[in-house]
């Protein structure tokens, strides 16, 4: 085992599946294993499950859910409260082990732990505010109640970018309405969703209410957790093309879903612009988790006035990102994910460097080799070129240079995406005008960094749809009935 996983608690390091509140190996006995993005080397193998664990870990679900469900907010919220409390105590192992598994930096896989963490307070303390309603009285002797109620079984397939906050941002509101649950993680980063169920076991979560499946070829999961009856609801975090199929097998079924899928964020910078705090804007938003989030900045616009300054100051900050291992103090930079996302971003570049952009930093593997790319400047880029049209997930940074504020408008809108969108200005009215007409689920105004569990996560388009977060993100987990109370008799006429 890796000296990387070297941790306080050691009970947090499981390589088994978690089903029916069991430990489990594979059926076949097989493992896969996991590799460390920062050096190549085998961290660990984890049980290699298929169709028939999956479908053990579905019936374990929907055998906890009637006792889950039956509980009062009250007592499910103390439970996650104890989740709560568990993961932040254990903040830095799971912090290492995050670090080992994903590539990112210790530091952002501290903030990760307490990001999600904070999914897993909220529902805490929702649990006892899922209300309905009591609607006025459309008829004399009759009262409208609506009642929230438990979906049943939810199946998360969840991504390797956020190995732990996509899961708490899943379960933490399903297990507070009294829904229980699948989780299949991404097979690159099982070791952090089996670190939270070792802490929501000893938290006092029932046997079977939060499963996990960890599978190294997701199709046979992801088809049994879409197709199998018992599930209603599927949520999914990861790319659009996935999401599309997923959506497809979950159509049988009728199936509600949630679907946080790719994006291609517009970043936009006024001439009006503060520059000091766009610029800390854009390193935050690009740089986070080596460019790989959904929500990174993907094509930064910026008004002709003020392209050279930005440009300049942009590329000076840049000098000071350290790449390296994410286990190394002061590390800005960790490695990519794997070979397919380094080649991908390679392309990418070498596409725009084909098109005309100017390469003003990076441009090429790092000298680090293995995963690490060189956090990347690219001046002059334009709408032909394929980084404006697909998600980058890496460190690069493209700067194009707009007229006026219909234009940028135009071509924020010109993708199929709509997850977030950025931008920089110091007038109110134009605050207002750019942030109703960008078509996106989240806009943040002067700001790179807009996460958190008190307020709705999602998109519009093909970036997918249901929200994360907030009692929007609640709603999600609940059906809501109608309940027309009659026979009151005795009511003046
Ligand atoms: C994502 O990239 O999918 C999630 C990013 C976030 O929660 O901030």
């Amino acid at each position: 085992m890796s000296a990387a996983l070297d941790l306080q608690d050691k009970d947090l390091l499981r390589t088994e599946a978690f089903i029916g509140g069991a430990w489990v190996a594979a059926d076949k006995g097989k493992s896969f294993a996991v590799l460390s993005p920062a050096n190549g080397s085998e961290l660990v193998g984890v049980a290699d499950c298929g169709v028939a664990e999956t479908r053990r870990a579905i019936e374990a679900a929907d055998g906890a859910g009637p006792a889950w469900a039956a509980l009062t907010g009250k007592e499910r919220g103390q439970v996650l409260r104890r989740w709560f409390d568990l993961i932040t105590q254990h903040q830095e192992d799971l912090a290492r082990i995050m670090t080992a598994e994903q590539g990112k930096p210790l530091a952002e896989a501290r903030g990760e732990i307490a990001y999600g963490a904070g999914f897993v307070e909220w529902a805490a303390e929702e649990a006892k505010r899922v209300y309905g309603d009591v609607v006025p009285p459309f008829r004399k002797g009759a009262r409208t109640l609506v009642l929230k109620q438990p979906l049943g079984v939810v199946a998360a397939i969840t991504p390797w970018n956020f190995p732990s906050a996509m899961i708490t941002r899943k379960c933490a509101p399903a297990l507070a309405t009294g829904c229980t649950l699948v989780i299949k993680p991404a097979e690159q980063t099982p070791l952090s969703a089996l670190a939270l169920a070792v802490l929501a076991e000893r938290a006092g979560l029932p046997p079977g209410a939060l499963n996990i499946v960890t599978a190294h070829d997701p199709a046979p999961v992801g088809a049994e957790l879409t197709g199998n009856p018992r599930v209603r609801k599927v949520s999914f975090t990861g790319s659009t093309e996935v999401g599309k199929l997923l959506m497809r097998q979950a159509a049988d079924g009728v199936k509600k879903m949630s679907l946080e899928l790719g994006g291609n964020a517009p970043f936009i910078v006024f001439d009006d612009a503060d520059l000091p705090r766009a610029v800390e804007g854009v390193l935050a938003s690009k740089f986070r988790n080596a460019g790989q989030t959904c929500v990174c900045a993907n094509r930064i616009y910026v008004q002709a006035g003020i392209y050279d300054a930005f440009a300049a100051a942009l590329g000076k900050a840049m000098q000071a990102l350290k790449t390296g291992p994410g286990d190394v103090p002061d590390v800005h930079i960790g490695p990519l994910i794997d070979d397919a996302a380094i080649r991908k971003v390679e392309t990418l570049v070498e596409d725009a460097k084909k098109q005309g952009g100017k390469v003003t930093a990076g441009g090429a593997r790092h000298a680090l080799g293995g995963l690490f790319y060189e956090p990347t400047l690219i001046e002059g880029a334009h709408g032909a070129m394929r980084l404006a049209h697909e998600e980058i997930f890496g460190p690069v940074a493209a700067l194009f240079r707009f007229g006026d504020e219909a234009e940028v408008i135009a071509l924020a809108n010109d993708t199929e995406y709509g997850l977030a969108a950025y931008f920089y200005t110091r007038d109110l009215g134009r605050a207002f005008r750019v942030a109703e007409a960008l078509e996106a689920g989240i806009v943040a105004v002067n700001e790179g960094v807009f996460s958190t569990e008190t307020a709705p996560f999602g998109g519009v388009k093909q970036s997918g749809f249901g929200r994360e977060g907030s009692h929007y993100g609640t709603d999600e987990f609940v059906n809501v009935k109608y309940v027309l109370m009659g026979g009151i008799d005795g009511e003046p006429a």
